[in-house]
């Protein structure tokens, strides 16, 4: 099993703090008031950026004022950018403890405080109340999830009836076998794909109802090829996620293209109901 510091030393890669201060610096956003898109570069952490992110955000029916939880906020820029869109009020929670200090820093840095929190904590086992969150959703964080059932069930278990849960995953294609390292494991050890079938199965078992799978593996070939083309170190921006992921984003990033491209893995965008 991965312990909490190998999970933290996954995701930070290092002095993730020092990295994205000398970054803010660089690109003249430190010690001034931001708005939220100033941070998109940086803080969308997972393959297609802000594309990704609003993707998602238009199959989710949220509607002012409403309670929203994010499973595996990351820095909680996807977090920001729905509770600003759709005026609700979001909880984040993450099991990596910087990016919860450093999400939260960002809030403030933003704005967005009173409408986003962060918490440390992890989606196997959420510390809210039942049927309290009016919808839910979770941007690629079930590959590092071994317990599926654990971790959907938990989110059903907080939601009130009606609402929504909504996210995207790296499916386990035909062919299976990724090749590593890649953007969310070093190995095997941290990561746990499941074919899309298991997945609307262990959903179904739950409970959740009017399930939908959208393939999203075209997009996300294209958008590797583009954060790829931009990686080589002389063009790289000084705002970009290669700050968080450190100096092997760009071998990641190739890798998970290729294990799409192989069929190795199956991207997703998953929309269901409690
Ligand atoms: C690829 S990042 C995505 C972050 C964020 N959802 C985004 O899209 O910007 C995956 C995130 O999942 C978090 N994570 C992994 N396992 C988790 C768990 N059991 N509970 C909560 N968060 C977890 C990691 O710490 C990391 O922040």
């Amino acid at each position: 099993m991965v312990s909490i510091t190998e999970i933290e030393n996954f995701w930070t890669r290092g002095d993730l703090h020092s990295r994205i201060n000398q970054a803010m610096l660089d690109s003249g956003l430190n010690n001034k008031k931001l708005e939220i898109e100033d941070l998109f570069p940086i803080d969308q952490y997972h393959a297609r950026g802000i594309g990704a992110t609003k993707d998602l955000g238009k199959r989710m029916p949220i509607t002012k004022n409403q309670k929203i939880l994010d499973v595996g906020c990351g820095l909680g820029g996807p977090a920001r950018y729905y509770a600003k869109e759709f005026k609700c009020h979001i909880t984040g929670v993450d099991i990596t403890p910087s990016f919860i200090e450093i999400g939260n820093n960002f809030n403030r840095l933003t704005s967005m405080s009173t409408m986003v929190d962060l918490y440390v904590g992890n989606g196997e086992k959420l510390e809210f109340e039942d049927e309290v969150f009016d919808g839910a959703y979770s941007q690629h964080v079930t590959m590092n999830i071994s317990d599926r059932m654990k971790f959907f069930s938990e989110i059903y278990r907080v939601l009130k009836k009606g609402s929504f849960f909504a996210f995207t995953e790296h499916g386990l294609g035909p062919e299976g076998d990724p090749i590593f390292p890649l953007p969310w494991a070093d190995n095997q050890e941290m990561s746990f794909l499941l074919p899309l079938e298991n997945t609307n199965a262990i959903l179904k078992e739950i409970g959740f109802i009017n399930i939908k799978l959208i393939e999203t593996g075209d997009k996300y070939i294209e958008g590797y090829e583009k954060l790829i083309q931009k990686q080589p170190k002389s063009e790289k921006p000084t705002l970009g996620i290669h700050v968080i992921g450190g100096s092997s984003m760009h071998e990641r990033s190739i890798n998970s293209m290729r294990s799409i491209k192989e069929n190795r893995t199956l991207p997703f965008e998953i929309v269901c109901e409690k």
